[in-house]
């Protein structure tokens, strides 16, 4: 299949913009991406001078759970801190309590509706967590329903194990026994009914220690799993130097980095994932160390960090606009943050750029510049979707 008329955002070294391209595409593959003066002979299906994106890339979700906490919202606009809701059983358990009530019929619903959500915009790979069962069965319940939706919908799932989110109440006292059940029973169990993409943990004074973190790792090093880290999100506890031992995919949120941090996770090729719409939605103060990161040439991702806590977020489009106006992206480094280098957060190399043998997995957009796609709020000027070579959304 042939495309004309169109404006690539190859995405390969910054925007690398094409005017008046062509695109060949032969199964689920980009066969040439370049001027339409080179391209072969042939028919071709005018795409009426639209902009052409990689496939957006959301590499940080927890897509699946159940239940609501609006009314955290609330108490956290009267004063009280994620933190202390946390320590008062509410946050992340509270969801806990929904999500193991729930059934997988149910969870795959409301999950359903929010990947459809992203999906609208673009969004064509879609990282999801566990972690919000925290029991065996619970996380094994999530992951079939990300499966679930992985045969429903075109669009790539990746999924993550989150065993390590909090620690459930039944081991507040006894939190070896959880970390125990974590890397003996929970991961190996999901691993070996080949649920699991990667591993990841929540290093953080409410939740795993630095020493508890790096047993989970050992477990996914010992099951030849890659892994990434909730790290450096509220306090700096060295998770990300942590994560750069263990050659971690990404770190992610990372606010409170320290230039060590930085340093580590340059010399392991981590990718550092922003995650703009928890900054807003817990209005922190501290950003993260973009000059630093950028200085280093650290790669920077974005994602929306979906959830029904900390990031109610549900468009990814928005998240780039955060990215910008919260922590002084560039519109060129968000887009970036949302293809190349969120491919590389989830360890993907067929994906993110628009280059001949890679994955056609594409968005076309009815707006004049890339830039344009980080500016306004609340706008989706998508025009068409390709997946894996088809037309998911076609030209209306
Ligand atoms: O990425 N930081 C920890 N985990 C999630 C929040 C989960 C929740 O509050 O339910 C996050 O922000
Ligand atoms: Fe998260």
């Amino acid at each position: 299949m042939k495309l004309t008329n169109l404006n690539l955002a190859t995405m390969s070294g910054g925007y690398g913009l094409i005017p008046n391209a062509a695109l060949v595409i032969e199964g689920d593959k980009i066969l040439f991406a370049g001027p339409a003066s080179e391209a072969p002979a042939g028919d071709a299906i005018n795409c009426y001078g639209t902009l052409v994106t990689p496939g957006l890339i959301d590499c940080h979700t927890h897509l699946v759970y159940g239940g609501n906490r609006a009314a955290e919202f609330e108490q956290r606009l009267n004063g009280a801190s994620y933190a202390e809701i946390a320590k008062a059983g509410g946050g992340i358990m509270s969801t806990v309590r929904a999500t193991r009530a729930a059934s997988e019929a149910e969870l795959l619903h409301s999950a359903l509706k929010r990947l459809d959500t992203l999906m609208a915009e673009g969004v064509t790979t879609i990282e999801v967590k566990s972690g919000y069962g925290l029991d065996v069965d619970t996380e094994l319940k999530m992951f079939r329903v990300a499966r679930q939706l992985q045969k429903l919908r075109p669009a790539t799932l990746k999924t993550s194990f989150l065993g390590a989110h909090t620690f459930p109440a039944e081991f507040k006292e006894n939190h070896q026994a959880y970390v125990d059940i974590v890397c003996n029973q929970a991961l190996p169990q999901a691993h070996a009914q080949g649920l699991v993409d990667a591993v990841d943990a929540f290093c953080e004074g409410i939740a795993f220690s630095l020493e508890e973190t790096e047993q989970v790792f050992k477990a996914a090093r010992a099951l030849n799993l890659p892994v990434k880290l909730h790290a450096e999100q509220l306090s700096n506890l060295g998770g990300a130097k942590l994560a750069a031992r263990y050659k971690a995919l990404s770190v992610d949120h990372i606010e409170y980095l320290d230039e060590e941090g930085v340093d580590s996770i340059q010399s392991s090729g981590t990718v550092a994932v922003l995650l703009p719409g928890a900054f807003y939605y817990l209005r922190e103060k501290q950003p993260p160390p973009v000059a630093a990161l950028r200085s280093r040439g650290v790669l920077i991702a974005i994602a929306t960090d979906l959830n029904p806590g900390s990031s109610p977020v549900h468009s990814l489009l928005t998240t780039l606009n955060m990215a910008c106006v919260l922590f002084g992206l560039t519109p060129e480094e968000a887009l970036l943050g949302v293809t190349a280098n969120a491919a590389r957060a989830l360890g993907l190399k067929d994906r993110g750029q628009i280059k001949a043998g890679l994955k056609a997995d594409l968005a076309f957009w009815t707006v004049e510049s890339p830039g344009d796609l980080a500016y306004p709020l609340g706008l989706n000027p998508i025009a068409a979707i390709m997946q894996d070579g088809k037309f998911s959304k076609a030209f209306t």
